[in-house]
């Protein structure tokens, strides 16, 4: 089968599981192809089996030039199956409270743009404080306290669970199968 990744991202992490999610579609010996969302006029796979978009939550929101592109594309979207990850660090939190926030960035795009997403992974971010800006620290470290995340600023943490990447990569392949009629298993 054939897949579209598209990302949007800021520092990099939602790229990272952009790349990820086409290794692990490779690896079962599909076709994965993969661009920014910021450049679409490079996408060629007119009719793929299946569109996973990863994007990252910062102060609250997408990236506009994401929403954008999603409201863009949103007939093409709603007829393809195709799948939401969203990257925030409030899903890492030990509160439920702030990862039924995190459950809601999902469900606003959908309000804002139309896009109903047959599937919905929320995957942990990362902080990566030595690249930060003072200003940047000292928000993110604001952040992390109250999500509960680490708040050593001499260190950089990957919080993303790939095991839980790859299991919903798996499931969505298998989805896309069921549609398709294509087997979904490896083919190689
Ligand atoms: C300036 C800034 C603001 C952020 N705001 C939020 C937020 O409101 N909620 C949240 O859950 N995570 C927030 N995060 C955490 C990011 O979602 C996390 O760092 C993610 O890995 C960023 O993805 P990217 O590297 O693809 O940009 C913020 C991160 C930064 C740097």
């Amino acid at each position: 089968m054939k897949f579209f990744i598209a990302y949007a991202t800021v520092e990099g992490q939602s790229r990272k599981i952009a790349e990820t999610l086409a290794t692990i579609i490779e690896t079962r010996g599909h076709q994965a192809v993969i661009t920014g969302a910021s450049d679409m006029s490079e996408y060629t796979l007119e009719r793929p089996d299946g569109v996973v978009l990863c994007a990252p939550i910062h102060a609250g929101r997408y990236p506009t030039y994401f929403t954008d592109f999603v409201r863009r594309e949103v007939e093409w979207l709603n007829t393809t199956p195709s799948a939401l990850v969203s990257v925030t660090l409030s899903i890492a939190s030990d509160d439920p409270a702030e990862r039924e926030e995190a459950a809601r960035f999902p469900e606003a795009l959908a309000a804002e743009t139309g896009w109903s997403p047959r599937a919905v992974h929320n995957a942990k971010g990362a902080l990566r404080y030595t690249e930060y800006d003072f200003f940047k620290r000292w928000m993110l470290k604001r952040i992390a306290s109250k999500h509960n995340a680490p708040t050593d600023t001499g260190s950089d943490y990957e919080l993303t669970d790939w095991a839980a990447l790859e299991a919903f990569a798996v499931d969505f392949i298998e989805l896309c199968g069921s549609v398709s009629g294509q087997p979904a298993g490896i083919v190689q």
